[in-house]
């Protein structure tokens, strides 16, 4: 079944075995006659293959290139590598851009395929929950650098996405729950039907919970493609205090997801004291993290004091102000100038 991405509108196809009919799908939307196909080295040996047999089937031309995986990839000195490669590899303007693999992948493959001769067509074939239900959605790409993450890139959205629930049996069990904490922060901010849902979600037919995730951030993002009407900016819950934390713990202690559930908690606090969020709902709130296996409280030897330190990097401190997203009950949030350096550091205190 197809549900429909973000503006320019592009297809996001949801079900189990459609990796086997990548070659066909994307031959019904491109012209293209070859291709990079983009992975780590822990997916390529796992799913590669199938997707090139595929491919080939159809008549089209694939390179496999791979890079290490992990954040540690993200970076331009990678983007430049993978373009040497592809036009080694006598890939042209004429060529598209696989990305098959998580977030990563996704980003730095959506990057390459934004700059190499000006930009040429992006397929996602997303491997980890995270990045089907958020990082694939939206059109956002690009890598790191020292100063931090995310802060090179450019807005280049895929001709098609392809979920395949398949791939999702290999990703280990950390990977998958950390997907739930952007699932729950969807439910917070807009569905508190899916918020309802989650507590009893069937873990065997993910389908249905995955194509209403790609709904919720396409219609958010289409709402502001710009990122300037502040809509876009709800998607951040949970992240100022999140972001704060994964880079406190140097990118290492806490997934993302983790993180992010960390963030969601204290965002939570922030969301009692100044969006008059009913406490019940926010021990609800704490309750499906944990059914997720996400972490709520941070652990006894976390470096605290460096969260603080690492909340004025965050870009949402922009002009002295903070822009922090507070929910006043599940199924909405809103954007708050009232919210105080002092308010989200007694949120952390509490974590
Ligand atoms: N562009 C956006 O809008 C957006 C949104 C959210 C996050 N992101 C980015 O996404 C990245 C995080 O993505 P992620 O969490 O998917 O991490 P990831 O891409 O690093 O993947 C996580 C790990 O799982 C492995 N893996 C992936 N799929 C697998 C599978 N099917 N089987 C076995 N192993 C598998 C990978 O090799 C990697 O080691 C970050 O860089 C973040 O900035 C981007
Ligand atoms: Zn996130």
């Amino acid at each position: 079944m197809e549900t429909r991405g973000a503006a320019p509108s592009y297809p996001a196809l949801v079900g189990s075995g459609l990796i086997a009919s990548t070659g066909e799908e994307v031959a019904k939307r491109l012209r293209c006659p070859r291709c990079a196909i983009i992975s780590d080295t822990n997916i390529a040996p796992l799913l590669a293959d199938r997707v090139k047999q595929s491919l080939t089937s159809s008549g089209f031309q694939s390179t496999v290139i791979t890079i290490p995986p992990g954040e540690k990839s993200k970076t331009l000195g990678q983007a430049g590598a993978i373009c040497d490669q592809m036009i080694a590899a006598c890939l042209d303007r004429q060529s598209f851009v696989i990305g098959l693999g998580g977030g990563v992948i996704g980003d730095i493959s959506g990057f390459v395929a934004a700059i190499f001769h000006r930009g040429i067509p992006h397929v996602q074939i997303p491997t980890t929950l995270l990045a089907m239900v958020d990082s694939s959605i939206g059109g956002k790409t690009g890598v790191n650098t020292g100063a931090g993450k995310n802060l090179i890139g450019a807005v280049h959205h895929p001709s098609l996405v392809i979920d395949d629930l398949d791939v999702l049996k290999t990703l280990p069990q950390r990977e998958f729950n950390q997907g739930f904490a952007e699932i729950i922060k969807h439910a917070i901010i807009s569905d508190a039907e899916m918020f309802d849902a989650l507590k009893d979600v069937d873990l065997e037919n993910l389908a249905p919970l995955i194509r209403r995730n790609i709904e919720i951030k396409s219609k958010i993002v289409t709402k502001d493609e710009g990122d300037r009407t502040g809509e876009r900016a709800l998607l951040n819950f949970g992240h100022t205090v999140g972001h704060a934390i994964e880079r406190a713990g140097d990118y290492r202690e806490f997934l993302h997801g983790e993180a992010i559930s960390l963030g969601i908690v204290a965002a939570c606090d922030v969301s009692i004291k100044r969006a008059g969020l009913p406490r019940d709902q926010r021990n609800g709130i704490v309750d499906l993290l944990q059914k997720f296996e996400l972490p709520t409280h941070l652990p006894p030897n976390f470096p605290r004091e460096q969260i603080f330190d690492a909340l004025q990097y965050d870009k949402k401190f922009e002009g002295g102000k903070i822009r922090f997203v507070v929910t006043s009950g599940i199924g909405s949030a809103h954007l708050s100038s009232e919210v105080t350096v002092e308010d989200i550091r007694e949120a952390f205190d509490q974590l």
